[in-house]
């Protein structure tokens, strides 16, 4: 269903949800702005994130490191070396890509049909930098490719400073670089994206458990968000795929229209191999000592780690549908509705006034005083009823609040449901109430 993501990248970009960085100057392949209903979503979905791996739980703190650390943790992370993909030029056009990305027997060049290729070479995917005013090698600096490294390299911090005891995680939404080579589906694969990671710390023998534990739970916030399970599946790395840090990989892969099926999060064992490493670059002691057992050991890690980007696209495309739905002359007509979850829509209401009348206007505007203290609002007077309702459903905004000439009688307004299109009158008095029980 490619003409599936045409219409969800071009809904995002003509609502100002998603659209090409620096389109001014002909845009930049592989990033993306979030525009004003955009960053709502995106703050909805870490909102959602965080709350379900921190908020409610009392065994998991969270962090926000820096995006430039010290290099010698890439070198310790084994990124230096191993995080590279296999990079072969076309000899005709000289375009690049992934080896294992080309089609075909003899592989062939998508760009020209061309079947000779260099030899693959390793590719590094880190961004490199310098810091400070000198350009030399000495001051090579990376931006980080993963958040996770942030939580291995403060563990000892925080687990002494929080007072947790294992097994515990470490949570974080940041930034991340990579350099890869083949961007594209949309916000599917970026250069710079955000990731949504959690390293939980287990005693060791413990962490086949953990790690189905949260195989388990980090499928269960995706339905919870509303994603239809059908669209949802495990897949078990196999071993030649593994990363270098893992003894088992799970991902949660989502049926992208672009794929079939493509990773949406991976759940990965890490076992020690992160603290152990950094132990031994750095000299500091990453061990953790069990007051109840007086054992000291490496404790192993389970990571559930999610893009933010890769999450919305996914969001996006199970809320969206085209639909029938009934005019007020008794016909028919198209709608465009994007079906989010209540928690994860950009706007929550949308106060309406019948029309730009004189007398409607301060009517409206006092429903949207008093309902945007609680939640994102939008207000909307241009073009007819109508036409607004569509607006407001294809941006997935779950109620929209008319106010109408009786308004000004009954003091109670039209409230309308996204999802049944069904409306109801509620006095503007117990709006608020209202809104938040079905919010
Ligand atoms: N710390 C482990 C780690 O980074 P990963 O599978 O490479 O594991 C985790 O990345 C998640 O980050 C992926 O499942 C995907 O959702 C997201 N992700 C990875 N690379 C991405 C890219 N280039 N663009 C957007 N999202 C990406």
């Amino acid at each position: 269903m490619p003409d599936l993501m045409e219409q969800i990248t071009s809904l995002a970009k003509r609502r100002g949800i998603v659209f090409p960085s620096s389109e001014i100057y002909g845009g930049l392949r592989s990033s993306w702005d979030y525009g004003p209903l955009g960053v709502e979503l995106k703050r909805n979905v870490k909102e959602a994130w965080w709350r379900a791996m921190v908020q409610l739980r009392d065994d998991v703190v969270g962090l926000d490191a820096a995006i430039i650390m010290s290099p010698k943790v890439w070198e310790a992370s084994g990124h230096l070396e191993v995080f590279t993909d296999p990079l072969v030029e076309c000899r005709n056009c000289h375009q690049r890509f992934r080896a294992d990305d080309l089609q075909g027997e003899p592989k062939t060049c998508p760009n020209c049909g061309n079947h000779t290729f260099t030899d693959a070479r390793n590719f590094n995917l880190m961004f490199r930098t310098h810091m400070g005013p000198v350009e030399d090698g000495a001051e090579d600096v990376y931006l980080r490719p993963e958040t996770a490294q942030g939580m291995f390299v403060d563990f000892a911090t925080v687990q002494q400073t929080s007072r947790r005891k294992v097994p515990f995680g470490i949570a974080q939404i940041g930034k991340a670089f990579r350099n890869e080579i083949t961007p594209g589906n949309f916000i599917f694969r970026m250069r710079e994206f955000e990731q949504m990671e959690m390293e939980f710390f287990v005693k060791p023998g413990t962490d086949e458990q953990w790690h189905d534990y949260w195989i388990q739970e980090r499928l269960r916030w995706f339905t919870d968000l509303g994603v239809h399970p059908d669209n949802l599946r495990l897949r078990a790395h196999d071993a030649d795929e593994l990363s270098h840090y893992s003894k088992r990989t799970v991902d949660i892969e989502y049926r992208f229209p672009f794929t079939d099926w493509g990773e949406l999060e991976g759940i990965a064992n890490r076992t020690d191999y992160d603290l152990k490493a950094h132990e031994r670059h750095s000299g500091e002691d990453l061990t953790y000592f069990d007051p109840e057992t007086e054992e000291r050991y490496h404790p192993f890690v389970i990571e559930p780690a999610v893009g933010v980007d890769r999450a919305i696209l996914a969001f996006l495309i199970d809320a969206y549908r085209v639909e029938e739905a009934p005019t007020a002359k008794g016909g028919t007509e198209k709608r465009t509705l994007l079906a989010l979850h209540k928690d994860l829509a950009p706007i929550k209401a949308a106060v309406l006034p019948l029309s730009r009348n004189e007398r409607l206007v301060p009517a409206a505007r006092e429903v949207f005083d008093l309902l945007k203290p609680h939640w994102m609002c939008d207000y909307d007077d241009a073009g007819s009823i109508g036409r607004r309702y569509r607006r407001q459903d294809e941006v997935g905004t779950p109620f929209c609040v008319t106010v109408d000439f009786d308004t000004l009688d009954d003091r109670a307004a039209t409230v309308r449901d996204r999802d049944s299109m069904t409306q109801q009158r509620i006095p503007v008095a117990s709006l608020v109430e209202h809104l938040r029980e079905r919010l």
